[in-house]
């Protein structure tokens, strides 16, 4: 182990799980027993995301998300088990023991974090060579400021098979490690080459300073555009944006999102500091999840053309029930900021800022263009599509602004739209309750579909309730592990996911180790302790009687027994009076 139970239960102690997750969502205490919130993980309107005081953990019901406090700062923070365990400790006041052994994968990370921090290194010293001639031309005809090609880091890998390698195996770092961290690509004779040749490279930096990627273009209009590091030990590119670690200290908590790298330092250069990008994949929940960490306000600045008309729907969609309020730009006189500030100067950006429209006048003003509203069929279409719009507002005030809006334009009756927006918001109303009827009643049946992980649920409702019954119990009463014996053995689990994490357990009552959430977190990943959470939650809910879990054991013999029974369905005529046999001679036996 690690660390030692003592110190972990001494951290937990000083630790409050309501406290820590209070810092970055709302806590609220209505409605139930156990406070609840708005889960950060994923967006979402109600909370479905509960704090449980007595086992001090979480679960989110919408996302499944749970464990105890490391868990939850790991993957807030994104930071792996020991880096985890430390920020508790700071904000607990504690000493960190003697530094922990590391595993392989966090001495990995954190090769790969000194080698993406060499190889920027030598980048940027090569844009200042006289290979990186034609780079620094190309950066001056793209009039980057010297100031902001040293903020952004922005360097030239040179136009050479190995450069790269050599300089990296110079600082200790083997060709494995480089074709490992995606800075070096194996060829297919064997041999090794620089992953990046003869481009201008953009390193891509966490947000505590680290480089984690890169990015490279091209100096002209070859192809690929952009080669981008695949996802690594330390970069996933669906979880980061370009120039966060700039944008999250702009403190009004508005952000613009652009669609490239060059958009991004264009904005940056022109004094538009809260500018971000994605990274060359399409906009990712995971990303919104980012975002509103670090913002109230998200204005898209996606390119002019189709794409990125396509792009903004994509977005806006995705992001309609996110805590957010969202702004679309019109980039009207150019391609993209870049281009806009670069042709027209920075007031044009200001001003197109300054004109960008909320989601539903973005959403009013698009409909409207697909329809030709001098026409009366025009108008009607039209309409249509605006009442359904309109339908999704809740705020009285703003549908009124509208509505009015929309009733001068059309020359329409204000009340005839105000009252077809009416019907349809019944309508979707009426929507929404039946869904989350089938919900509740899904629940109450058992299915409970949404919140079981286990991948084996189907066709194994009743087993499955069975099983998380008896490790619930067991979780919170290690004791009926000897009450039990004989009956509870790991061949009596119907569904192999709850056997293993049956033996998990024995083993570890077995051994006397703790069964505090605390003390499985070093050898379990998140998502086991997000399972453990949740059998937590049904350890709340239960009876915690030994009876309760003999009943379950008897349901899994049953359920066990079922699933032997042959399918008297597929059975030939002759089998199946073979086994009618069998059964009346067995029942003669018994005396029934
Ligand atoms: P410039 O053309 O230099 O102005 O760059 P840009 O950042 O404006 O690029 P563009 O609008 O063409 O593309 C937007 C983003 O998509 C880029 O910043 C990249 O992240 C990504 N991208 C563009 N081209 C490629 C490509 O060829 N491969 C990959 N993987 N990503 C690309
Ligand atoms: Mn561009």
């Amino acid at each position: 182990m690690r660390f030692s139970e003592d110190f972990l239960s001494e951290l937990r102690a000083r630790t409050d799980i309501e406290e820590l997750v209070g810092r970055y969502t709302e806590i609220r205490h209505k409605g139930s027993r156990n406070p609840n919130a708005l889960c950060p993980f994923h967006t979402e309107k109600t909370p479905s995301f509960y704090i449980y005081r007595e086992n001090q953990s979480y679960y989110c019901f919408g996302c499944g998300a749970g464990g105890d406090a490391i868990t939850f700062v790991r993957n807030i923070e994104r930071l792996d088990y020991t880096e985890a365990v430390r920020f508790l400790c700071e904000r607990a006041g504690m000493m960190m023991p003697n530094d922990p052994v590391d595993d392989e994968y966090n001495k990995l990370r954190r090769r790969c974090f000194e080698a993406n921090r060499e190889a920027a290194k030598f980048f940027c010293g090569m844009l200042g060579t006289p290979a990186g001639k034609a780079a620094r031309e190309y950066l001056s005809k793209r009039r980057l400021t010297p100031e902001t090609v040293k903020h952004f880091g922005l360097g030239f890998a040179p136009d050479s098979w190995d450069s790269l390698i050599k300089y990296m195996k110079g600082k200790g770092f083997s060709e494995n490690d480089l074709v490992a961290f995606d800075l070096a690509k194996k060829t297919s004779k064997g041999g090794t080459i620089d992953a990046f040749r003869n481009r201008l490279m953009f390193p891509i930096i966490d947000l505590r300073g680290n480089v984690i990627a890169f990015g490279g273009r091209v100096l002209d209009d070859s192809k690929p555009k952009y080669l981008n590091t695949s996802d690594t030990v330390v970069y996933k590119k669906s979880q980061a944006l370009y120039a966060l670690n700039f944008a999250k200290n702009s403190n009004d908590r508005k952000l613009i999102l652009c669609e490239g790298y060059m958009d991004v330092i264009a904005m940056h250069q022109a004094g538009f500091t809260n500018a971000v990008a994605g990274l060359g994949t399409a906009f990712t929940t995971e990303q919104i999840s980012l975002l509103t960490r670090y913002c109230d306000e998200l204005t898209l600045c996606f390119d002019s053309d189709e794409a990125g008309k396509k792009a903004t729907k994509r977005a806006l969609a995705m992001l309609s029930s996110a805590p957010l309020k969202l702004k679309v730009m019109y980039l009207d006189g150019g391609k993209d900021p870049d281009e806009i500030i670069k042709t027209q100067g920075r007031e044009k950006m200001t001003s197109i800022i300054n004109d960008a429209v909320n989601d539903t006048e973005y959403a009013l003003n698009d409909a409207k263009s697909r329809f030709d509203i001098k026409t009366e069929d025009g108008k009607l279409g039209f309409l249509n599509e605006a009442v359904n719009i309109l339908a999704g507002i809740r705020n009285a005030i703003e549908r009124d602004i509208y509505i009015s809006k929309l009733a001068g334009e059309l020359d329409v009756e204000k009340n005839a739209i105000a009252a077809q927006i009416k019907k349809q918001s019944r309508f979707n109303q009426k929507a929404k309750e039946n869904e989350r009827f089938s919900e509740a009643l899904n629940a109450v049946l058992g299915t409970e579909k949404k919140n079981s992980p286990n991948p084996e649920l189907r066709g194994n409702v009743r087993a499955v309730k069975a099983e998380e019954i008896i490790l619930a119990s067991l979780l919170k009463n290690p004791d009926y592990l000897k009450k039990l014996k004989g009956k509870l053995t790991a061949e009596i689990f119907v569904t192999d996911f709850n056997r293993r994490y049956f033996e998990d357990i024995r083993t570890r009552i077995e051994s006397g180790r703790s069964l505090d959430l605390f003390s499985f977190g070093e050898d379990h990943e998140n998502e086991e302790m997000a399972y453990l959470s949740y059998l937590l939650t049904k350890s709340n809910e239960i009876e915690n009687a030994v009876k309760e879990c003999e009943q379950c054991i008897i349901t899994l013999i049953e359920e066990k027994s079922k699933k032997e029974a042959p399918d008297v369905a597929k059975l030939s005529d002759d089998d199946y009076l073979e086994l009618f046999r069998k059964k009346r001679d067995k029942k003669k036996t018994e005396g029934v």
